[in-house]
């Protein structure tokens, strides 16, 4: 069975430590890798991207590889072909495949037919491959994870089941503020190796209270448009702000998987601000996504 990382609890606490590690490597020497030499890597956006498609398709130049990149609807997919025999059709050209798509199920059938990697370029439930650029910028912060407090605060989506999942991989222990209507299932299952925790609030100061940095999302999610008065009344008070990052941690920082919405869930003045390290995350979305690219092809 090839390697696939849909959820991102596929890793272990220790491929993962060794993930972040390799990424730090890449980042400070780009071109190092030939980990894809001449292989093709196909990502199929079924949603709109900005830096899960840039970070992808430098990264895999960067490795020495071809992105081939397919949009769903230019697929037979659109006229009705199975999962299955797109995926039989996919294992025979390219090294992995990248998906971005608003089912999780689809990928998860994708996945079951794929004789190769399988990676989650974002679902409506997980975002992993954010939440691996996500401890790539704590780890460029902190030396070590293991016991960190950072908190989540908005809407309980993809990206803070996420962050929960990898980060309490990673150690760290995750608080995640929500309003209710929107907070993320307390049952949520972490990883079996997980050294860290989650837990739930509704208030977003004590969310903060002792965490290193302070991450947000759009209030209104892609498919979410439908109900997007609502969730700005529900998050009105969930905003970051200077105020918010002054009741974390001394020197804590915001996140922000972008794109952000300056004067909904964060304000200008830390999106642009020094208080922030979201454009560094953006960036290391592309050395992560090499990292991994790297495991599970060499791995296949
Ligand atoms: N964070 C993120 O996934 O950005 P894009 O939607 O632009 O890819």
């Amino acid at each position: 069975m090839p390697r696939q990382f849909l959820t991102g609890a596929e890793l272990s606490a220790s491929e993962l430590a060794a993930l972040l590690d390799r990424a730090l490597q890449l980042k400070a020497a780009p071109l190092s890798s030939r980990a894809l030499d001449r292989r093709s890597v196909a990502l199929i956006f079924q949603k709109p991207s900005t830096r899960t498609r840039i970070s992808f398709e430098v990264g895999i130049d960067e490795l020495g590889g071809h992105a081939v990149v397919l949009r769903s609807d230019e697929l037979q997919l659109a006229r009705g072909e199975a999962l299955r025999d797109t995926m039989l059709v996919l294992s025979r050209h390219v090294a992995a495949v990248g998906v971005r798509t608003g089912q999780h199920e689809m990928l998860e059938q994708l996945a079951k037919h794929s004789a190769i990697p399988v990676i989650n370029m974002l679902t409506n439930l997980h975002h992993p491959c954010q939440a691996l650029a996500d401890l790539l910028t704590l780890r460029e912060a902190h030396d070590s994870l293991a016991g960190l407090r950072v908190a989540y605060v908005g809407d309980g989506n993809n990206v803070a089941r996420s962050l929960a999942i990898l980060g309490s991989l990673a150690g760290l222990d995750v608080a995640v503020a929500s309003p209710a209507g929107y907070a993320l299932e307390d049952d949520l299952a972490l990883p079996a190796d997980a050294r860290g925790s989650l837990t739930l609030y509704a208030d977003p100061r004590q969310a903060v209270d002792g965490a290193c940095a302070v991450y947000t999302d759009v209030w209104v999610s892609m498919g979410d448009e439908h109900t997007a008065d609502a969730r700005r009344a529900a998050l009105a008070d969930y905003r970051v702000d200077d105020a918010l990052l002054d009741a974390a941690a001394p020197g804590a920082f915001a996140m922000h998987d972008l794109p952000a919405h300056p004067g909904e869930e964060i304000t200008a003045e830390v999106l642009y601000g020094d208080r922030q390290r979201i454009w560094d995350q953006a960036e290391n979305r592309r050395h992560a996504q090499k990292a991994l690219l790297e495991l599970l092809v060499e791995g296949a």
